[in-house]
């Protein structure tokens, strides 16, 4: 952890869902650092196990919880139990999400739906949660990972529609609560080297390396000093969107 004079999330609690890997996992280690509580939420519960173990190990403060985001039981329990553990919510990191970057004639319609669930839905559910107890706390912030293909066009077509959904409802919930004294910030990467392209079918991951070449990627931790630098600005201060791409990636 940093030096305790210098973190600047002391006192602040965080709840990262996608954190079992990739940009969630090195954004809950980045909050950790600077002082946050982080509450870590994904499906596969050994793995937050183990990064809260390493987080606790440099001396922060973790708390692990399997949800699944699609499921609105499990996204509002998860927002409870965060409640009920650390009695207040400031950062809400919506980091979890899938895709399957092909396009629409190449995506099936089981695959249309998960992206729908876990990208638009599984976005909703803990934002949904959340509100109330920042509404009472009169502040808070909500961070959407959203994606470069959310504002620009990719040839991933149905990825793409479910991350357009994510931005433009970012900054439109922006626009709704900001008088609430609750930020929104959108968080828009070109590719950032992950596990994100392992879960997609062998083709399509074999025509998404093909694309990305020996292209130099984002790291998930140039993600994480973004959403950094988004959740560390003064309480006047909206950072609405962060566009964040490989310096070679068109
Ligand atoms: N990698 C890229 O090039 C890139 C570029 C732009 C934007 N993004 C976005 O960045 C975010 C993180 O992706 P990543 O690159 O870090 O990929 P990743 O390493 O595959 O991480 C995805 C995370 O989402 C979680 N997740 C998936 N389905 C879930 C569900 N139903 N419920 C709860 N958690 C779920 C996974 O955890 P479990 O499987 O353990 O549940 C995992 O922690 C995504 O929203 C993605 O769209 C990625």
């Amino acid at each position: 952890m940093n030096n305790p004079a210098n973190r600047r999330l002391t006192g602040r609690v965080a709840l990262v869902t996608g954190a079992s890997s990739g940009i969630g996992e090195a954004t809950a280690l980045t909050l950790a650092a600077e002082g946050a509580r982080v509450v870590i939420a994904a499906r596969r519960m050994q793995r937050l196990i183990d990064l809260a173990d390493r987080i606790r190990q440099s001396g922060g403060e973790a708390r692990p919880i399997e949800a699944d985001v699609t499921n609105e039981t499990q996204a509002s329990n998860m927002v409870r139990d965060t409640l009920e553990a650390f009695g207040r919510l400031d950062l809400l990191l919506n980091v979890a999400g899938i895709g399957v970057a092909a396009p629409f004639q190449n995506t099936t319609t089981a695959e249309y739906r998960q992206m729908v669930d876990v990208n638009f839905l599984g976005l909703l559910y803990p934002i949904h949660a959340a509100l109330p107890a920042m509404k009472r706390q009169g502040n808070g912030h909500i961070v959407i990972v959203s994606s470069g293909t959310g504002r620009y066009i990719h040839p991933s077509t149905v990825y793409s529609g479910t991350k357009h959904a994510a931005s433009a409802m970012a900054e439109s919930l922006r626009r709704e609560i900001g008088k609430d004294w609750i930020r929104v910030t959108s968080i828009e990467p070109g590719a950032v080297r992950t596990e994100f392209t392992s879960h997609m079918r062998d083709e399509v991951r074999a025509s998404v390396e093909q694309r990305l070449g020996d292209m130099v990627q984002l790291e998930s931790d140039d993600v994480a000093a973004a959403i950094l630098y988004a959740v560390t600005q003064p309480p006047h201060v909206n950072v609405n969107i962060l566009t964040i791409y490989p310096t070679q990636q068109p």
